[in-house]
């Protein structure tokens, strides 16, 4: 383990069985569909690329980043688009994919962008869900887990950068973070 970590809350087997489930719903959801899995860089890179190789269906892939916490831990309420995608969305089937619906607010800014771009339709999955941090009214399709509300990193979530490469969830001890 880490020497960071204070302990761990999702195994990489939980995680990989619950992303299992994940696809296979998607797949028979999405049978008739045209699906396009839109990534918000860069915290949903390490779940997309699992979620992805669990989709049995034709499907595109393409990625966004918007700006979000930097180093720090809380929502600044501003977001902004750093790299949009590649394609014309009109007449997609859209997937956002996300890692953590934290406050919301990301997605929640993102949706009204997309929608005004005439999508078939917008759903959201997300791996990991923290219901009692919501600040506006956003609900995932998809949800992987329900995560208590603290500070979590691995499998892509970092903080200040750090911790997305390792391949389980866990909480950080007190000392490493703020
Ligand atoms: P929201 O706009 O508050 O929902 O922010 C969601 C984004 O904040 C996620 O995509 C993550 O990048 C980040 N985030 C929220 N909670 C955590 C956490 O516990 N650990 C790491 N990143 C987090
Ligand atoms: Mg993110």
């Amino acid at each position: 383990m880490n020497k960071d970590i204070k302990e761990i809350i999702y195994s990489e087997e939980e995680i990989r069985n619950v992303v299992k489930n994940l696809g296979a719903q998607i797949s028979s959801d999405y049978k008739d569909k045209k699906l396009l899995m839109v990534s918000v860089l860069k915290g949903s890179v390490v779940f997309m690329t699992d979620l992805m190789r669990e989709i049995s269906i034709d499907c595109e892939i393409d990625f966004m980043a918007v700006s979000s916490y930097g180093a720090k831990k809380e929502s600044s309420g501003t977001v902004r688009i750093l790299k949009d995608l590649d394609r014309d969305i009109s007449g997609y089937d859209l997937l956002l994919v996300e890692d953590i619906l934290d406050s919301g607010r990301t997605l929640n800014y993102l949706m009204e962008i997309l929608y005004a771009r005439n999508p078939a339709s917008i759903r959201i999955c997300t791996l990991f869900d923290k219901p009692d941090a919501r600040l506006v009214d956003l609900y995932p399709d998809y949800k992987g887990l329900d995560v208590p509300n603290e500070f979590i990193v691995g499998y892509g979530l970092d903080y200040a950068e750090k911790y997305r490469n390792l391949p389980y969830i866990g909480v950080l001890k007190d000392d490493k973070h703020n």
